[in-house]
């Protein structure tokens, strides 16, 4: 039988894609240690942009001259993107949006608060990001649907043993969980979750924003209903972002934002709404965005979901491994193997602002704070952490450096 090698990904290749890299911090090279609170923009992304807002750039599904015709052709080739990344059945149910943020908004919304109430179950999961989190907490208090969560044990593991005790307690309708999380990079058990929910005749709502730079992903695999997207994550723009939704369920719910483009006609008592998904994208959409989020889908997958996960298991491990070197450090979260490029530590007696300041020094960068996670942080036991994320350009040096640095944190601070 033939043996085909795993595809290798050469960071320090790569880097030269990225003119961020070609700059001095405090006299030093950047190690940009914070590409999950957003990745690096490649030249790739940043031309395809540059050339179509000087080209190709009209409004989009309005004109009948060539140029509008053009602008449309890119922006509908980016929602292509999107899908094909996904696998999702049609591109009719992919919806541009501002950002994750806005298409769980959406979901939230749009179906939560006409099919909750009283006597329903809201389960989301206690290391959720904000995004998945506040939109469901607040509907299911306007609609006065119970809001639960599933906890996690030590390593940073949803714990699925709770998940009888939930059912128990009314009509579970949507669980709603990140695949990755973004503070501890843990993959979570979507698939077994989905089934889950699907057997209570709940809907899974899954925030792929930090999975989606990270991993393949395939909605029907997952099994889930609703999946968010950001485009900033994945070296694409900010301002752009996506929500993938089951056909039928996005088909029934009402519009989220009303105005221009999402409707079929408007009378002075009725207005009708436009087909999917321009039924969900009133207003000008963030049209260079898309086609920016597009090119960065294509770099990504150019260089291959396969080796970056790959890439960012070997980074873990060798963070892991520099990280036990310093004295009163804690690394919170599960194994290098059950997570993707993150680490999040606490030192002990130094608060990771100062941790991150004295850092900066260095040239290295990493996230201090709660990470938009704030329930997570209560369940570590800490205010904050001090976040080192990775991506396709990041290189071990950069880790040794980081560890350089904590030495430093320690001397100057300890
Ligand atoms: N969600 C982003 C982060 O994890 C901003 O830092």
């Amino acid at each position: 039988m033939a043996v085909t090698a795993k595809p290798k990904l050469d960071a320090h290749r790569l880097r030269a894609d990225f003119p961020v890299f070609e700059q001095l911090f405090h006299g030093k090279p950047l190690s940009y240690l914070d590409s999950a609170s957003s990745a690096q923009k490649p030249r790739q992304v940043l031309d395809t942009m540059h050339e179509f807002y000087a080209t190709s750039y009209a409004n989009v599904h309005r004109g009948v001259y060539g140029l509008a015709e053009r602008s449309t052709e890119r922006f509908e080739a980016a929602r292509e993107t999107v899908r094909a990344l996904v696998n999702a059945p049609s591109s009719r149910e992919v919806i541009f949006t501002r950002s994750a943020t806005e298409a769980l908004n959406l979901v939230a919304y749009a179906w939560g608060l006409d099919n909750l109430g009283p006597g329903d179950l809201v389960v989301v999961t206690e290391l959720e990001h904000h995004s998945n989190f506040v939109p469901w907490q607040y509907v299911a208090k306007r609609t006065g649907a119970a809001f639960r969560h599933i906890p996690i044990d030590d390593a940073g593991e949803l714990q699925l043993d709770a998940l009888d005790g939930l059912a128990a307690e009314g009509r579970v309708k949507v669980v709603a969980n990140n695949l990755v999380s973004n503070s501890l990079g843990t993959i979570n058990p979507v698939e077994e979750l989905a089934a889950w929910a699907h057997e209570q005749g709940a809907i899974m709502v899954v925030d792929a924003a930090q999975a989606a730079p990270h991993r393949a992903l395939d909605v029907q695999a997952l099994g889930c209903d609703f999946l968010a997207l950001s485009s900033h994550k994945l070296c694409g723009p900010t301002g752009a972002g996506a929500l993938w939704g089951r056909r039928d369920l996005l088909e029934q719910m009402s519009p989220f934002n009303l105005g221009g483009e999402m409707i079929r006609s408007v009378a002075l008592d009725r207005t009708s709404w436009n087909e999917l998904p321009y039924k969900f994208e009133a207003g000008t959409p963030a049209i260079g965005e898309a086609v920016g989020f597009g090119a960065a889908i294509d770099y990504v997958t150019g260089i291959g979901l396969e080796a970056i996960e790959e890439h960012e298991h070997m980074l873990v491990a060798h963070a892991l491994e520099r990280l036990a070197e310093i004295p009163g450090l804690r690394a919170f979260g599960p194994p290098p193997e059950r997570r993707a490029g993150i680490v999040s530590f606490d030192i002990e007696g130094i608060h990771p602002h100062d941790v991150a300041q004295v850092l900066d020094w260095e040239g290295v960068a990493v996230r201090a704070g709660h990470h938009c996670t704030q329930p997570l942080m209560t369940r570590l036991g800490v205010a904050a952490t001090t976040r080192a994320s990775f991506y396709l350009y990041t290189v071990p040096e950069e880790i040794d450096r980081l560890v350089e640095g904590l030495h430093r944190v320690k001397k100057v601070l300890g």
